[in-house]
């Protein structure tokens, strides 16, 4: 290492006129004290006279003409006589004159084209960005088709069920599902002496209870109030498994769904679950996003595999809700048996 040298250059760098701080100096200096300020003196400030816990930064574009009027500004004013575009001048001249050391200078002048030309690369470096193809909303390559043509038991519950349902309604024993039952004994503890039923507000449901005290239950009344608990136990497991995603209103808005870059999907939308068949909806809560086929990329989806913490029924009984929160209807299976081929290829 050559110390002469260096101990040289230190001694220029010192007889370089610092106190003189000529045009070109302010400006840079302006340039500097500005672009700091829009940068982070906007957003402190800003937090301070919103007391919100996070920050308004200037935005880029604005940024961008702030700084284009800064430069036009100072354009015009170092323009606006001979002198200051000399004094201005006079820096930059020394410098490529070898004023402060003709090491310093090469290397400014190596370093600079770098950076640009650094910028510019980043500037136009393809970028791995989302393939813009449509995602196959409804995947079914891997779709077991013995699936299609379930049906949710809980919608029609059979004669069977029925005649159950009646005799327990009747002994008052019906039994609700466990993640509500302590819901109902806490309000049964208020509202001692009512039926165990009562706590479904609906108006089937109180038909059905006045049609029991006055003895003639028809089978469609007691069909339609056991629906009722079956959508009342359905909209309690939704609300408690799928609301952070898909929302109050079912329209993929819960608090959660802005996390995702594929989005909840929104019940309402006429797209959705109304174009399929409720065996494959079936299929898609219980493997949730894990069991979707390459063709549902590019997004990954973050529905969860619900087979693993809810049963069959709690399942069936969500849909149940699903369909009604959203009031559609399942898409109808078609029959595999249509004279000249095969139907029920689903896209
Ligand atoms: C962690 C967030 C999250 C939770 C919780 C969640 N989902 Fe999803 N769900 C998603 C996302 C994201 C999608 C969209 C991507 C996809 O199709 O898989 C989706 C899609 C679906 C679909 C597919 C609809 C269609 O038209 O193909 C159904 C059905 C569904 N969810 C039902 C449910 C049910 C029922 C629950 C509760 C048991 C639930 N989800 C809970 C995130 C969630």
């Amino acid at each position: 290492m050559n110390w002469d040298r260096i101990f040289e250059l230190a001694r220029r760098l010192q007889t370089v006129k610092v106190n003189k701080f000529t045009i070109f100096h302010w400006a840079v200096a302006s340039y500097v004290f500005i672009f700091g300020f829009l940068k982070w003196g906007v957003p402190f400030i800003s937090r301070q006279i919103t007391g919100m816990p996070f920050p308004l930064p200037v935005p880029g574009t604005l940024m961008f003409f702030y700084v284009v009027l800064i430069t036009v500004a100072f354009y015009l004013y170092i323009t606006s006589s001979e002198d200051k575009v000399r004094e201005f001048i006079a820096p930059i001249k020394g410098f490529l004159g070898g004023d402060y050391g003709i090491p310093v200078r090469n290397a400014v002048l190596v370093v600079i084209p770098i950076l640009v030309g650094w910028q510019v690369y980043d500037i136009f470096v393809p970028k791995t960005s989302s393939p813009v193809s449509l995602r196959i909303q409804h995947p079914s390559s891997n779709f077991p088709k013995k699936m299609e043509s379930l049906k949710n038991p809980y919608e029609n519950p059979d004669d069977a069920a029925v005649d159950a349902f009646i005799e327990q309604a009747k002994a008052n024993k019906v039994e609700f599902i466990q993640q509500v039952k302590p819901d109902v004994e806490s309000w049964l503890g208020k509202n001692p002496g009512v039926h165990t039923l009562g706590f479904v507000p609906s108006e089937k449901m109180k038909a059905f209870l006045d049609a029991l005290k006055a003895g003639n239950v028809g089978k469609d009344v007691a069909r339609a109030a056991l629906k009722e608990k079956n959508l009342f136990e359905g909209r309690a497991l939704y609300a408690m498994n799928c609301r952070a995603c898909h929302g109050d209103s079912v329209s993929g808005d819960g608090p959660m769904a802005d996390g995702f870059k594929l989005r909840p999907i929104n019940f309402t939308d006429n797209g959705t679950i109304e174009t399929i068949v409720e065996g494959y909806t079936f299929w898609r809560v219980a493997t949730g996003g894990r069991a979707l086929p390459t063709e549902a990329t590019p997004w990954d989806s973050a529905m969860p595999t619900w087979e693993l913490n809810l049963t069959e029924e709690e399942r069936w009984k969500i849909l149940l809700a699903e369909y009604d929160l959203a009031q559609k209807t399942p898409r109808i299976p078609e029959t595999h048996e249509v004279a000249g081929g095969k139907a029920g290829e689903k896209k």
